[in-house]
């Protein structure tokens, strides 16, 4: 492992772990704003218990963020590390960057980065927040796993990783001083698939999936639906299929 300070972030930067998640969640003494950054992971995790495909290509980070530190609803901190990639990465001239509500960046309909924000709490308590960021940097010359070989794309950045990493924390400190309505407002200009149709599961009613025509978030980022029937829903927890 070596440290580096980049633009007055401290990175911790590894070559190979199992989850920078894991790492930053642990490490007592790492404080807010420090950065676990490793080349590939062996156990990458992502959300509902998935597998984080890791390859040595991308940039797996983990931000340790300190709850007392954070002015704005602690569920806004998956939607700003998003609007916080998307920021680093369109000042690097890569363009045509989505949102797939809640935490995915799509270019051209393949997802080229997901998000994974995990706490700890002592006695009911918050204590850290880690937000956890994996981007597909380059191709794979044996391409991605068939599980996933028709939804991933990557972002075609040959730059220099940690440099991208530093911007990428900082970024994330900047949104979390905005107001909530600034991260929603940015937050849904930047959504994919606004006014389209589409099938949605919903994680907190047992899976189901909806159908309806994505109207845009709500003030605490749940996603709003209108379905057939000329509804309006909102979902706290779910998936666009
Ligand atoms: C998802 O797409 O379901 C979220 C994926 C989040 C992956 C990142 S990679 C860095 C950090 N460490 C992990 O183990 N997971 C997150």
């Amino acid at each position: 492992m070596t440290e580096k300070i980049i633009n007055n972030i401290k990175i911790f930067h590894h070559d190979c772990v199992d989850s920078t998640n894991k790492i930053a969640l642990n490490m007592e003494e790492y404080k807010h704003l420090d950065t676990v950054v490793s080349d590939c992971q062996t156990a990458g995790r992502g959300r509902i218990g998935r597998e984080f495909f890791s390859y040595n290509g991308g940039l797996y980070m983990s931000v340790i963020l300190d709850p007392s530190k954070i002015n704005i609803p602690l569920h806004l901190c998956t939607p700003s590390a998003a609007l916080a990639v998307k920021k680093a990465l369109a000042s690097r001239g890569i363009e045509n960057i989505f949102v797939k509500w809640v935490n995915d960046l799509y270019i051209n309909g393949k997802k080229i980065c997901g998000i994974l924000s995990e706490s700890r709490t002592v006695d009911s308590k918050i204590e850290r927040i880690v937000i956890g960021v994996g981007i597909n940097l380059k191709t794979r010359r044996d391409g991605f796993p068939n599980d996933i070989a028709n939804k991933a794309g990557y972002a075609d950045y040959n730059g220099d990783k940690l440099t991208l990493a530093s911007d990428i924390t900082k970024n994330i400190c900047e949104y979390l001083s905005k107001t909530q309505d600034e991260i929603i407002s940015e937050y849904t200009d930047n959504m994919a698939w606004i006014g389209e149709k589409v099938t949605v599961t919903d994680y907190a009613d047992s899976n189901k999936q909806i159908e309806g025509v994505i109207l845009g978030v709500n003030s605490d980022c749940y996603l709003k639906i209108r379905t057939e029937d000329g509804c309006e829903r909102l979902l706290f927890s779910g998936e666009i299929l």
